[in-house]
């Protein structure tokens, strides 16, 4: 039966260990310059109903990599829900191409492209979850520090998508997370409710003190731009600064989904720090995503 990734939840650990090994090997693969076509002829179609850099990016790059073809349809192209069903949307992609990758402003279009489709659904970003975002921040944080069993990890900003991501990996892997948010901010209810390894205060100090990771988001998602401004005051103690990192364990690392707003969730001298990943982190979207392609095309 074809699998789709829409959710965090719809891996097993030993899956997403799996996906974390196939990373590595197509990372290495590509440093080495050795052919790894493993998706040779393939077509992969994205529909972006938001902007992007990173995702659009690295799902075209990637599939370039694996030997296989991308088709970009932006906000005025496909319109799926608008021009016709999602469904219908579905059926027909699912006679052209191979994989469907949908960045989407509600949770429900994605799932229901994954339900109509024949054919493997990614979930490039919902309101609800990011779930390559933090497959992604996943796999570097193994690759800097070993292991996820041990580290703390403490999310500070909004209770939005990638903190959703966030909190079931964390229920499936069991790593501890500490999530601090303003009140009225907070993740999603059932998530939260899942969550066993998670814990949820509105203390960004005392979610920060001994982690090993910091990590933020902006404060305002795509589609609550007007909401901005409101949430810029709201927000204002929980900036990521270097005040607030002195309580975190000495070999911290910070971390940001990106784009960043420099001065707001966080601020440009920590960005640029030494303990600043966060390009690492961008570049590894490419190598999990292509994981993830090749993983789901196995199926
Ligand atoms: N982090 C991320 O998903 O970036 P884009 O919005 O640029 O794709
Ligand atoms: N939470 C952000 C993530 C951007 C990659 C958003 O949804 O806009």
């Amino acid at each position: 039966m074809k699998r789709d990734f829409v959710s965090i939840f719809d891996l097993t650990k030993k899956e997403i260990y799996e996906i974390f090994t196939l990373a590595k090997e197509l990372k290495q693969a590509q440093k080495k310059g050795i052919v790894h076509k493993m998706l040779k002829d393939k077509t992969l179609a994205m529909i972006f109903e938001k902007p992007s850099l990173r995702t659009r990016v690295t799902f075209e790059t990637g599939m370039t990599q694996l030997g296989g073809h991308a088709i970009n349809l932006g906000p005025n192209d496909a319109k799926i829900g608008a021009r016709e069903t999602v469904a219908d949307a579905g059926q027909n992609l699912s006679r052209w191409v191979d994989l469907i990758m949908a960045r989407v402003f509600v949770h429900k279009t994605v799932e229901d492209l994954a339900a109509s489709a024949t054919i493997p659904v990614i979930n490039g970003l919902s309101d609800l979850e990011h779930p390559c975002q933090i497959m992604c921040d996943l796999f570097t944080i193994i690759e800097k520090k070993g292991t996820l069993d041990s580290a703390i990890i403490a999310y500070i900003g909004d209770g939005n998508n990638v903190c959703n991501s966030f909190i079931a990996a964390s229920t499936l892997l069991g790593f501890k997370l500490n999530i601090a948010t303003p009140k009225g901010y907070e993740p999603n209810q059932q998530y939260l409710t899942k969550a066993r390894a998670a814990v949820l205060g509105d203390d960004p100090n005392k979610a920060v003190t001994h982690a090993d990771i910091v990590y933020t988001d902006v404060w305002a998602s795509m589609g609550q731009e007007t909401e901005a401004k409101a949430r810029k005051q709201v927000f204002k103690p929980f900036q990521v600064n270097r005040e607030l990192l002195t309580s975190a364990n000495k070999d911290y690392l910070v971390m940001h989904c990106l784009p960043a707003h420099r001065g707001e969730e966080i601020t440009d001298e920590v960005i640029k720090d030494k303990h600043s990943i966060v390009f690492d982190q961008a570049e590894n979207r490419l190598h999990i995503q292509k994981a993830i392609m090749v993983w789901l095309s196995k199926k």
